[in-house]
């Protein structure tokens, strides 16, 4: 499928020295495939699913069901890439033993080689036991959208300095129950360069600077397949909802005028059973044939 060698986990914490790691998110089949092809590091099946292909408002509508559905899409293009999977909201915020199970599912039924979960250093036991299944976890922090309610809307994380300076200390915290590397979601430069530093693991910044060992964006955005408008952070590097508009009209255009299909575009059958066919004989002769095999 792919001319990349595989990425692990491993590669991914070694990348703390560089190159800068590349990360996308994708739910399905073709665009794991494309990702993989253009030789992304990371997959992230994201719950940004529940948005950008399910339409919903808020990634809290996606579930483990939902996750593993897409998960298993992912992986099933046997990308080169690793497959990091979103734990949902409320999959492991019950229990620990849900959690580890939960995660557990991601990997059985998904084939996902990581998780991804939201929060600091509330998460860490929740992180510690679902490392004791062996199952590597990677970190969420900042703008983290499971918690839109209780934030009060998306809001860039970590402007005042209490506020700062716990995002360092959740960083901390989670490097030291053993994450593998760290999602910076909507933070400040300058607190994401701060963060960066302070932990060996990699962090992979998503509105969050430059300076981040990483960069994530949502393959919706970078390829312009969304119909909204785009965060101040996103940049797009194609127009495809444009060119896939443009490609259906022309199309559409074709069929109205006649010009699709085309005689290349056509099955044939012999000279001989067309005659027949532009003729009636073979309805008669099919007509014939059945009520014969009707008689006693
Ligand atoms: O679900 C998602 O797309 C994410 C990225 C924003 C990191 O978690």
């Amino acid at each position: 499928m792919s001319e990349h060698a595989p990425i692990t986990v491993p590669i991914v914490r070694e990348r703390k020295s560089g190159p800068k790691l590349t990360m996308v998110t994708a739910y399905d089949h073709p665009s794991a495939s494309i990702a993989s092809a253009a030789g992304i590091d990371i997959i992230l099946v994201g719950d940004s699913v529940a948005n950008a292909v399910h339409g919903f408002e808020k990634t809290l509508s996606a579930t483990v069901d939902l996750m593993v559905i897409h998960a298993a899409a992912v992986t099933r293009a046997k990308p080169h890439s690793l497959v990091v999977v979103d734990m949902p909201w409320m999959s492991y915020h019950v229990s620990d033993e849900e959690a580890v199970r939960n995660a557990g599912r991601l990997v059985r039924e998904g084939g996902a080689s990581a998780v991804k979960l939201e929060g600091g250093s509330n998460r860490t036991e929740t992180i510690k036991r679902i490392l004791a299944a062996e199952i590597p976890v990677m970190g969420h922090l900042g703008l983290t959208p499971q918690s839109v309610n209780a934030m009060g809307g998306y809001k860039v994380q970590g402007k005042a300095i209490e506020d700062a300076q716990e995002m360092i200390a959740d960083a901390k915290a989670l490097e030291a129950a053993g994450v593998f590397s760290i999602v910076l979601e909507g933070v400040p430069d300058v607190l994401a360069e701060a963060i960066t530093e302070a932990v060996s693991v990699p962090t992979i910044g998503i509105g969050a600077g430059d300076a981040t060992d990483g960069q994530v964006l949502v393959f919706h955005d970078v390829l312009g397949l969304g119909g909204g408008r785009y965060p101040k952070f996103v940049r797009s590097y194609a127009d495809l909802r444009g060119q896939a508009i443009e490609a259906l009209q022309r199309y559409a255009a074709d069929v109205q005028s006649g010009a699709f299909p085309a005689e290349a575009e056509t099955y044939h059958v012999r000279d001989e059973v067309a005659r027949m066919l532009a003729d009636g004989g073979a309805l008669s002769d099919a007509k014939e044939s059945s009520s014969s095999s009707q008689s006693p």
